[in-house]
């Protein structure tokens, strides 16, 4: 095994959220600064919570992921983004609900303080939001320039050593990967067609990054940097790249379940998944191509796991069905119901009903910023590209295009927690 050189966390690390007012930016913002405070705890968050074990034998010890691993603390990060609409963390939080006022207020000043830059946008990409806050531009490449200036000024402005950027912002429109998509020079000459269907906003905020060297995270199912021109820039530039989509709630509990039929051989005939949700994403799945986009995230996952090619007579024939529905009186509140038909000896049937009354937002928060502070970990370890020991954190996790994606929350788990200890020497 190489030695990975570190480079030390120094200095203060600029947080750059796409969608800053939204639910999942404004609680994760609003948590991770009364964490730092020592005013909440940052439950769900792999990187401040759980153990890791290193060494072997008489040797063995554990200690928190965060003391082992040389992580930026909270102290250090610095919160800004971008947004459609112009309010402030604190305002965000406050339509967003997914909070008590008691609590947003713990941080009222601080999140007061955090406003949106003005954002990239295209209406053809998310039709159910008419946006106040965007910027003009001749072209995606124009826009693109300028959210490159965006990143440049906040980083002097805040005194930053490094940059980190998130996408939390709404789900775009299905947009499958075609030609001008394969190849860097192609998607960049793309980008400066005015008229392009093919160059959604997110790809902006992508390139962008990528070209002021900071990582990228995609925590939306859309399309983009999950294509050949996006792996090319990053390797060109150095930087590591993650997405797509946040494994919170619903799809968790699939990558546990399944891999346990696997591992029993009990067969699965179908599997019908269904919920309801009111908040502004819901809004904007309602709207069929959006829907689609998080469809086929959210279908994805379980034939990997249970290898249908190699166990025709088990998962040979399964019926996978997909539902969300919105629902404004739940809010963030979530209610996703999943109805299992499993068959066992001789090919008897039987039912499992998982009934999850989840809180989108809160579950989505910690893998934010777990995935914030492991970017820029990758990054000083020199490593670009799909980092695929992320995988963990993802309903749909990037991979090459010859390979088949590990989704199994236990082997997520593993590939995690040995990639740790390979950046520590262990
Ligand atoms: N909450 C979860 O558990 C969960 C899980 C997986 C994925 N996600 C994804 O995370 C994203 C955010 O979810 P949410 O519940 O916070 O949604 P939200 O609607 O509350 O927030 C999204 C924010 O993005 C903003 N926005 C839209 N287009 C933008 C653009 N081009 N530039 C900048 N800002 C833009 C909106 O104005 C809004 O403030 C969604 O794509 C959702 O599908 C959420």
């Amino acid at each position: 095994m190489k030695n990975i050189q570190v480079q030390p966390a120094e200095g203060r690390l600029g947080v750059l959220v796409v969608g800053l007012g939204g639910a999942v930016s404004t609680t994760f913002i609003i948590g991770t600064l009364a964490a730092r405070k020592g005013l909440a705890k940052p439950i769900g968050s792999m990187t401040q919570l759980s153990y890791l074990k290193v060494g072997k034998g008489n040797n063995q010890r554990e200690g928190l992921i965060k003391d082992l691993v040389p992580l930026a603390s909270l102290d250090q990060l610095v919160f800004g983004g971008w947004d459609i609409f112009p309010d402030s963390v604190y305002d965000g939080a406050m339509h967003a609900q997914v909070l008590t006022e008691k609590d947003i207020n713990l941080v009222a000043e601080e999140a007061k303080a955090i406003k949106p830059m003005k954002a990239a946008f295209d209406p053809n990409f998310i039709t159910r939001l008419n946006g106040t806050w965007c910027k003009e531009g001749k072209s995606k490449w124009d826009l693109m320039e300028q959210l490159r200036a965006d990143i440049r000024n906040f980083k002097q402005e805040n005194n930053c050593n490094r940059v980190v950027v998130i996408w939390a912002a709404s789900t775009e429109a299905y947009l499958p990967m075609s030609d001008v998509h394969a190849d860097l020079s192609r998607f960049e000459a793309e980008m400066k067609n005015p008229d392009t269907k093919l160059v959604a906003p997110s790809m902006c905020y992508a390139y962008a990054a990528m070209k002021e060297g900071a990582p990228f995270i995609n925590g939306a199912p859309a399309l983009t940097v999950d294509f050949p021109a996006m792996w090319q820039l990053a390797d060109e530039t150095g930087t590591p790249i993650c997405g797509k989509d946040y494994k919170s709630g619903q799809t968790m509990m699939k990558t546990v379940l399944a891999p346990a039929f696997h591992a029993r051989m009990l067969g699965l005939a179908g599997w019908f998944s269904t919920n309801i949700l009111g908040n502004r994403d819901g809004e904007v799945l309602d709207d069929p191509a959006s829907f689609k986009t998080k469809e086929v995230s959210k279908l994805s996952v379980i034939d990997s796991i249970l290898e249908p090619e190699k166990y025709p007579d088990l998962y040979g024939d399964i019926y996978h069905k997909v539902r969300i529905n919105y629902y404004p009186p739940r809010n963030d509140n979530k209610e996703a119901w999943d109805n299992i038909d499993i068959f066992g000896w001789m090919g008897y049937p039987m039912q499992i009903k998982v009934n999850f009354l989840c809180r989108d937002s809160i579950l989505a928060a910690p893998l934010a910023l777990d995935l914030v502070l492991l970017s820029d970990l990758a990054k000083r370890c020199g490593f670009k590209g799909i980092q695929k020991w992320l995988s963990f954190y993802f309903k749909s996790p990037m991979h090459e295009l010859d390979e088949v994606p590990v989704h199994s929350l236990f082997e997520q788990d593993r590939m995690f927690r040995d990639k740790l200890r390979e950046i520590i020497g262990e």
